[in-house]
């Protein structure tokens, strides 16, 4: 039963074995089962090593998938359960791949970096990690932008104004890009992201607020690993009081990081530009963050 942190996800595909355990719940009248019982019949059932014993969660059914993560349902209609995949793509889908270990890397970077933030006074999704790939975070409903912070001129920004990448900016810039992939994800004002209702000036305001924090606090924290924040995207969601929290992730699939002295790409430019070493790239940022 040392599971620490570790998922138990039963092989068992028959879905008579849900029911089972359904009505098992339902003609008991109580909600958890012993243990041995679900280790025999349950299906997709958690079982969550924490401080205070073992608790059982439902891996329920997927309601989303994405290029870089699946989304499940779980038993509290409060929390989702994130699936990080090593599928990646570029270009709005036109480039296709995979790199090898990126579902783990993102996962726990992204996670690391969410508990770090939080700390520092930026509320997030972030719950609990429950494993290598999988992790529970708040249900939010996503505000559909897309919030892109930048420090240096890279990537789309040092095309459309000509600007030589790895000029420093001589202020952040902050752009919205409304998500929608039939669209292209077009960039947006705060005048569009009103008009289209989006968001609303307040709510834009808090993300604009909090995207310039997180920048700050993730530019320093990443000094000290000898990384560059060159620029990076963030998505923000409404909780189930109509708070905005940060969701999503923070990634080397998210992020542009340059190794401060070498200036060496250390995220997803080197997979959209096929330059090759990624998954090193993507092993270097997990051992810079989290010492493995
Ligand atoms: P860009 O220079 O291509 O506009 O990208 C800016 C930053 O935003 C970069 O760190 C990569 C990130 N990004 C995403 O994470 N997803 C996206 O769809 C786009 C366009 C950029």
């Amino acid at each position: 039963w040392d599971f620490h942190k570790k998922i138990l996800t039963e092989q068992f595909s028959l879905s008579m074995i849900e029911e089972e355990t359904a009505g098992a719940k339902r003609r008991s009248g109580i909600q958890e089962v012993p243990c041995a019982f679900f280790v025999f019949r349950a299906f997709r059932t958690l079982y969550i090593q924490t401080e205070r014993g073992t608790r059982i969660m439902e891996k329920m059914e997927q309601l989303y998938e994405g290029k870089a993560k699946k989304v499940f349902r779980t038993d509290n209609p409060d929390v989702y359960l994130v699936d990080y995949k090593d599928d990646a793509t570029a270009g709005n889908g036109a480039k296709k791949g995979t790199i090898r270990g990126k579902g783990v890397i993102n996962n726990r970077v992204t996670n690391h970096l969410m508990r770090m933030l939080e700390e520092k006074g930026i509320p997030t999704h972030y719950v609990e990690e429950l494993s290598d790939r999988e992790t529970l975070v708040k249900r939010v409903a996503i505000v559909p932008l897309e919030v892109i912070v930048r420090n240096v001129a890279a990537g789309s920004l040092a095309k459309r104004l000509g600007l030589e990448e790895g000029t420093k900016l001589k202020s952040t810039v902050l752009e919205y890009c409304y998500k929608d992939d039939a669209l292209g994800d077009p960039m947006v004002n705060e005048y569009h992201i009103a008009a289209i209702g989006a968001a609303t000036p307040e709510e834009l305001k808090t993300i604009a607020d909090y995207s310039m924090k997180i920048n700050d606090i993730l530019t320093e924290y990443l000094k000290d690993v000898g990384i560059e924040l060159i620029d990076f995207k963030l998505e923000f969601g409404r909780d189930k009081d109509g708070k905005i929290i940060l969701a999503d992730e923070i990634s080397p699939d998210t992020c542009r990081f340059w190794d401060v002295k070498t200036h060496a790409h250390l995220d997803k430019d080197l997979f959209r530009r096929d330059l090759g070493g990624e998954e090193e790239a993507y092993k270097e940022v997990m051992k810079r963050l989290l010492g493995e």
